[in-house]
């Protein structure tokens, strides 16, 4: 099973084992991740605002257009960002590193 590993904002490193199919949003919430995730994978929010590791980036498939979109709104935007509900977990995702922003932008509160 694919292994991840979440940094969160005081750097602590969590590594957890995924399930394939799932997203990175269904596994931080499975293993207690504080990701926000308000519009729970719809593409309307941008809470669940990841910054995937630069070396890992490259790995995932290409955002579509409208978590592109959807990314511009996101507080704090980087080049590696992503929504972590769109990135679903396969096998080639082994090893990747996400690191989880210090404030993300709640429209939806
Ligand atoms: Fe809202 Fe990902 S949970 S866009």
């Amino acid at each position: 099973m694919p292994k991840v590993t979440f940094v969160t904002p005081q750097g602590k490193h969590i590594e957890v084992v995924a399930q394939l199919g799932e997203t990175l949003l269904e596994l931080a919430h499975r293993s207690n991740i504080d990701i926000e995730g308000a519009c729970e994978g719809c593409l309307a929010c941008s809470t669940c605002h990841v910054i995937v590791a630069a070396d890992d980036y490259d790995r995932l498939p290409e955002p579509s257009e409208d978590e592109e979109d959807m990314l511009d709104l996101a507080f704090g935007l980087t080049p590696t960002s992503r929504l972590g509900c769109q990135i679903v977990v396969t096998e080639e995702i082994d090893g990747l590193v996400v690191n989880l922003p210090t404030e993300v932008h709640n429209m939806m509160a």
